[in-house]
């Protein structure tokens, strides 16, 4: 039997026959991991808010991968009560993987909320996510090994939940509440891992995140993303530390694709967690507290009146 050869960004196992949705694939990181997974020749489904920015998306990804089969549906996380609908637009019988990419992250205050009432980054990234893994449970079931990926991130390394106010309504402070709301869905990524292993599922959970990306050092996607020179030529320097979105995206796609992946696991930029091939990495301390987790499981059931446990099986 020969070795299996080392994980190649450039040289992607195909795909061909399989589905996979990429929420917020319209734009940034999540663009670049529905640009990626298109060239294995697997159908890739962008989840949008905006059918005019997926339609230039989904443009751009035909223009680079020849005989792409890349389509959107419209979904916005933050509405919660769309999502059901959002999924039975998927016109799927089965999905081999979603990536929970699509994130908002706010600088300023004041505070905002969903129109269902929750804090906008927690009720997006991390409620959104939750009631989606919902309805699509059935879906991934149906795939004979799916994988949900969850994007978190390194700002979540230094965060603790407040499980007495996951809503910062007592004390707002946005980038604290984005760090959060992140470090919420990476709890979420590992106990959704958990349950289906107690579920005895075939499906996996794995939490992926991207470093540092920054759109400037990001290649143009007309009119996606367009880099201008002055940008390009100053954010040199940050190349050190920090890489592009089609950077960040390896380690999501990598957790789409690779055999070797396993549920469970987290998979970041090999240099610092900032920037670089993606490797897996040991689950953080903080990651690893399983109470924590669960009661942020129970919180959301009770938050969103969903459990996709109930789904696992
Ligand atoms: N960039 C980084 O350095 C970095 C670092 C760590 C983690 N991350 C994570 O990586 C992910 C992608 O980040 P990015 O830098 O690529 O961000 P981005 O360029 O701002 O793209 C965010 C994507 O999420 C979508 N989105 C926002 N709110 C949504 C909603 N309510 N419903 C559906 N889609 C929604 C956006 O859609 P619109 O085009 O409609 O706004 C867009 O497609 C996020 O989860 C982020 O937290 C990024």
């Amino acid at each position: 039997m020969s070795p299996t050869p080392p994980w190649n960004v450039r040289r992607l196992p195909g795909a061909e026959g399989r589905v996979f949705l990429v929420t917020g694939g319209n734009a940034g990181i999540g663009y670049f991991v529905a640009e990626q997974l298109s060239a294995t020749g697997a159908t890739v489904v962008l989840g949008s808010r905006s059918p005019a920015r997926a339609e230039a998306a989904t443009a751009s990804i035909r223009a680079r991968v020849p005989g792409a089969r890349v389509r959107a549906v419209r979904l916005d996380l933050a509405d919660l009560p769309s999502l059901g609908t959002a999924v039975e637009s998927l016109a799927t019988e089965r999905l081999d993987a979603v990536v929970h990419n699509a994130g908002v992250a706010l600088d300023d205050p004041p505070r905002r909320e969903t129109g269902d009432g929750h804090e906008l980054m927690f009720g997006t990234n991390h409620l959104g996510h939750f009631v989606l893994t919902q309805w699509l449970m059935p879906l991934l079931s149906a795939a004979p090994a799916a994988r949900v990926v969850t994007m978190g991130s390194f700002a979540a390394k230094s965060e603790r939940l407040d499980l007495d106010d996951l809503q910062s309504r007592k004390d707002y402070r946005p980038k604290r509440a984005y760090g959060r709301s992140k470090l919420a869905q990476m709890h979420f990524g590992l106990e959704l891992d958990r349950r289906l292993r107690a579920a005895g599922s075939t499906v996996a959970s794995v939490v992926v995140h991207p470093g540092g990306a920054l759109d400037s050092l990001t290649p143009s996607r007309p009119p996606v993303h367009v880099r201008a020179t002055g940008a390009r030529l100053s954010a040199a320097p940050a190349a050190l530390l920090v890489q592009g979105k089609h950077a960040g995206a390896r380690p999501a796609v990598r957790a789409v694709l690779d055999p070797a992946v396993r549920g469970g696991q987290l998979w970041g930029p090999r240099v610092f967690g900032l920037r670089g091939e993606p490797r897996r990495e040991a689950v953080w301390s903080h990651l690893a507290d399983r109470s924590v987790a669960a009661r942020l499981w129970d919180a959301s059931c009770e938050l969103t009146g969903v459990d996709p446990s109930t789904a696992c099986g």
